[in-house]
């Protein structure tokens, strides 16, 4: 496996999100209240709106074109949500955010459905 870092911990507040370029890869990285640590792709699976413009309060990512939502502990659908979030394969060692590039990490949400 080809673990990379990302970025540095630090650079994602606690209960805050930051997107990150990598290899040409855009990533959304959120880091909940509770530390827990979320890699995902940038784009919403409905309408691919930017999910960086959304909402989120350290438990919870909101959409902000339709509001579907999903918890940062493991990605799973809340509330009126209707497709999953893709989650890419991550770790933390040290103070970095890692991620496995031999996983498919250009997720294409049209493709799935
Ligand atoms: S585009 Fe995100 S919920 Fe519709």
């Amino acid at each position: 496996m080809a673990w990379k870092t990302i970025c540095r911990l630090d650079a994602v507040d606690p209960a805050s999100m930051n997107t990150v370029t990598h290899d040409g890869v855009e990533f959304l990285v959120l880091r909940g209240e509770n530390d827990k640590v979320l890699v995902v792709p940038p784009f919403c699976p409905h309408m691919h709106t930017r999910l960086c413009d959304g909402f989120f309060d350290g438990a919870t990512l909101t959409c902000s074109q339709h509001l579907w939502q999903w918890s940062v502990d493991d990605g799973s659908m809340q509330g009126i949500a209707e497709a999953p979030l893709a989650i890419y394969p991550s770790r933390i060692e040290g103070d970095e955010v890692r991620v496995d590039f031999d996983s498919e990490l250009r997720y294409d949400y049209e493709a799935q459905s």
